[in-house]
């Protein structure tokens, strides 16, 4: 079963050893800056190129600020805290999402809500969005009420999933009019863009995750993006321990967080946003020869949206049904070509299981059939 594909991948990647999922990329200047820092004896969390990361990511993505982080999960929490969600709060989501989407609001002991996709972005639905809130909220004295619950829903964070733009004007719209923070976790979506403007861009802060998997990487780290100064500073300040700048007192105002990038992480991430153009040409390249492949295959291939670039960093495919799901998984995974299933969804997770939920058909529809195939920059 399914020897074409398993043949065709080995073929695109010019190999018949073990075909990762996602591995990185590191033929540019990723030396030469790492060996600049140990000279300096920069390795920690200041430095040049800490600055010179948050400066070049913020001209890329055409915003004001960028902020460095240890992860992309906790750039989402700081998003959430700066933009004010606390204890007991509510914060919209998608069901279907890697699960440090979801990490990030427990981290501030707020409960996330799961609300559907759409079945041709993968990202949350508008529509089912604008559902769950006429059925279940209130907007009273400018605060969006559950009804249910009695508790404030303060923020909504549609995901990007593999790259692909949610429908994020429509969110956006629903959530001005209902008065919620929208914060984008654009972890998997560095590069990818609506028309011209690049996700991560549409609410007031957002998150982007350069995890080793990404399609550029840091080795570990995250980036908040906005375009409020006053914001920027703020997850500075929380982000380096709240330290009050003096020339030698220790004087600190709230609780921080010790989430600064290191310097020698920054200078990974520098060489890489060189590269990073090279990357999507690459990987949208590789995406149109699988499109072409699948073309009159009963396996799906998903495609970007009208309108919206994908960066497509994680390439996906379709299957009949469940059962069809895992025979594919079995047959990759057991000839050398590593393929990996969406993920579960989030409400089926033990600590997530009693948290509150819209109808979800569409994420379980997807999470059915969704395989990821390798997708990682040719050379
Ligand atoms: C959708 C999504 N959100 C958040 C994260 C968290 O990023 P990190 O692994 O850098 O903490 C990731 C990636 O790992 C992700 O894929």
């Amino acid at each position: 079963m399914y020897q074409d594909v398993i043949k065709y991948i080995k073929e695109l990647y010019k190999t018949d050893k073990f075909i990762p999922l996602h591995a990185p990329t590191l033929q540019g200047n990723e030396k030469k800056y790492i060996l600049d820092c140990i000279d300096s004896t920069f390795v920690s969390s200041v430095g040049k190129y800490v600055d010179l990361f948050e400066q070049k990511i913020a001209e890329y993505i055409g915003v004001k600020r960028a902020i460095v982080c240890v992860n992309g999960t906790n750039a989402i929490q700081m998003c959430l805290q700066i933009l004010g969600v606390k204890q007991g709060d509510e914060v919209i989501t998608q069901a279907l999402t890697f699960v440090a989407t979801a990490n990030a609001i427990s981290y501030l002991n707020a409960i996330p809500v799961f609300v559907d996709v759409d079945k041709d972005t993968m990202g949350l639905s508008p529509s089912a969005l604008k559902t769950f809130l006429l059925e279940n909220a209130i907007l009273k004295n400018g605060v969006c009420l559950n009804k249910n619950t009695g508790r404030t829903i303060k923020a909504c964070v549609p995901m990007h999933t593999f790259g692909h733009a949610c429908r994020i004007e429509e969110l956006l719209e629903i959530c001005t009019e209902y008065n919620i923070e929208l914060i984008e976790d654009a972890a998997e979506a560095m590069g990818s863009r609506v028309g011209e403007k690049h996700l991560g861009t549409f609410g007031r802060m957002s998150a982007i995750s350069f995890n080793g998997n990404k399609i550029m990487t840091t080795g570990g780290g995250g980036m908040i993006i906005t375009n409020d100064e006053k914001l920027a500073s703020r997850a500075k300040h929380l982000t380096t321990q709240a330290k009050v700048p003096h020339k030698w007192e220790y004087v600190h105002d709230a609780v921080g967080y010790n989430f600064r990038m290191p310097n020698i992480n920054a200078a990974l991430g520098v060489a890489q946003l060189e590269q990073l153009d090279t990357f999507i040409v690459n990987k949208r390249l590789t995406a149109e020869k699988y499109n072409v492949f699948f073309k009159d295959n009963e396996v799906k291939f998903f495609k970007e949206r009208a309108s919206t670039f994908s960066n497509y960093w994680l390439n996906a495919v379709i299957l009949k049904d469940k059962h069809e799901r895992d025979a594919f998984l079995e047959a990759l995974n057991s000839n050398g070509v590593m393929a990996r299933p969406i993920w579960k969804l989030m409400n089926k997770l033990e600590m997530f299981k009693d948290c509150p939920k819209g109808e979800l058909s569409n994420s379980q529809w997807l999470e059915d059939r969704v395989v990821n195939l390798p997708s990682s920059v040719k050379i």
